[in-house]
């Protein structure tokens, strides 16, 4: 798989999850922490390969521009990884104070997701040749499998 088709597959299963506890109730607290669990492993496995792989692909293969988009999809990993999902973790499910941090993770998630489908990938592709992206998505996948088992363990 292309790295693009990959990340965006990616999006797709962790926008889901997130819609699904941005639904859930105070009472589903069970349900919630399933939720959760799943988002943080996705998420970290997600924002690592970029971190790892892609990003330093894309900002290698452009300028000024490519560079400050770099830096912004750091930060916003950096505001939904290290502030509001730590958050998130820490919070009783059976509240609603949970309920509006789910949501501002959300919609954290969603932004970052708009900006990089429709402006870093579309940018990359300009960027990168087919080759370039097979092979990103390869190491991509083969690094995403061990994470995922490393993280899954952990949890
Ligand atoms: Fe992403
Ligand atoms: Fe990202």
């Amino acid at each position: 798989m292309d790295a693009i088709a990959l990340l965006k597959q990616d999006h797709q299963v962790v926008k889901q999850l997130l819609e699904e506890l941005a639904e859930s109730t105070t009472r589903a607290v069970k349900k919630r922490q399933e939720l959760l669990q799943k988002i943080h492993v996705n998420l970290k496995a997600h924002t690592t390969i970029e971190e790892e792989i892609f990003y330093p692909a894309f900002k290698a293969a452009g300028k000024k521009d490519e560079e400050k988009m770099y830096y912004e999809a750091l930060e916003e990993h950096r505001a939904a990884e290290d502030l509001v999902l730590p958050d998130l973790l820490n919070t009783d499910p059976s509240t609603e104070q949970f309920s509006g941090r789910a949501k501002v993770l959300k919609e954290l998630i969603e932004h970052h997701v708009e900006e990089e489908e429709g402006d870093m990938f579309k940018d990359a592709k300009k960027l990168l040749s087919k080759e370039e992206l097979q092979d990103l998505g390869a190491r991509m996948e083969a690094r995403k499998a061990e994470l995922l088992a490393e993280l899954k363990a952990a949890a």
